[in-house]
C-alpha cells in the first residue's frame, strides 16, 4: 500500500546510545528505522527492539550480505540496481527466503528504467529506494531533479512503496510528497531537530497530505 512511513536514518543517530536513540525515534511517532549501516550494529540493535529495520546496503556485493542480515534480525533489504544487473532474481529469491522484504535503490544518475523488471518480474521486489543524494553519506543537499523518477514511478504502478532518501526535511519534503513518494528516510533533519516529533509528525502529514 502507500501508507506514509517515515524512517529515521540511524545514520544521524548517537551510536554509542543506538537502543536510547532507536527507542527515542520510536515514541516520537517514527514508522521504521533506516539503517545505512553493517549487520553487527542490526544484531545489537534488534536485542533492543522490535522495530522495522529498514536495511539499505549500499555495498558492491549484496549477494554476501543476505545470510548474515536475515540473522541479525533487518526486515527490509534493499540493495541497488546498478551492483545486481546480473544476478537480482536470485538476490531477490534469497532476501525472501530469509524472511526479508525486498527493495531496490537506484543513485541518481540511474535511468528509472533499469528497476522495471525487478518490479514486475514474477520475483518482484516490494520498494524502490530513489536516492535523492549520491549515497555515502548524510547532510547532503536533496537533488530535485530525481523527482521526475519518482513522479514516472507512481504513475507507473500506484500501489507500489517509494522510499526517497538523502536531504529530505521540512523544505524539501512537499516536492517529494507530491511527486508520489510514501516511505521518507530522514537523517540530519530529524536528529539535528530541537523538537525531533515535530519534524516526523510534520513528514507524515506531508505524505498523507
Ligand atoms: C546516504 C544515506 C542516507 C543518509 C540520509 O547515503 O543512504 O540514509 O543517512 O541522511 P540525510 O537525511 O541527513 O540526508
Ligand atoms: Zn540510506
Amino acid at each position: 500500500g502507500v501508507a506514509a512511513k517515515i524512517a529515521p536514518s540511524m545514520l544521524s543517530s548517537d551510536f554509542a546510545n543506538l537502543a536510547s536513540e532507536a527507542k527515542r525515534m520510536l515514541s516520537l511517532g517514527a514508522d521504521w528505522l533506516h539503517m545505512d549501516i553493517m549487520a553487527l550494529l542490526i544484531e545489537s540493535l534488534r536485542k533492543h527492539t522490535t522495530a522495522y529495520l529498514d536495511c539499505h546496503l549500499m555495498v558492491t556485493n549484496p549477494l554476501d550480505y543476505v545470510d548474515p542480515m536475515g540473522k541479525a534480525g533487518a526486515s527490509g533489504f534493499t540493495f541497488h540496481v546498478e551492483v545486481s544487473k546480473e544476478n537480482w532474481q536470485e538476490l531477490v529469491q534469497k532476501i525472501k527466503a530469509k524472511g526479508m522484504r525486498p527493495g531496490v535503490a537506484l543513485k541518481p544518475g540511474t535511468p528509472i528504467e533499469e528497476v522495471y523488471p525487478l518490479v514486475e518480474g514474477e520475483n518482484p521486489v516490494e520498494m524502490v529506494l530513489v536516492m535523492t543524494v549520491e549515497p555515502g553519506f548524510g547532510g547532503q543537499k536533496f537533488m530535485p531533479e530525481t523527482m521526475e523518477k519518482v513522479r514516472v514511478l507512481r504513475k507507473k504502478y500506484p500501489s507500489l512503496d517509494i522510499e526517497v532518501d538523502g536531504g529530505l526535511g521540512p523544505s524539501t519534503i512537499d516536492v517529494a510528497a507530491s511527486a508520489g513518494a510514501n516511505c521518507i528516510v530522514a537523517g540530519s533533519s530529524v536528529f539535528g531537530a530541537s523538537e525531533p516529533g515535530q519534524v516526523i509528525s510534520l513528514l507524515r502529514k506531508s505524505v498523507q497530505g
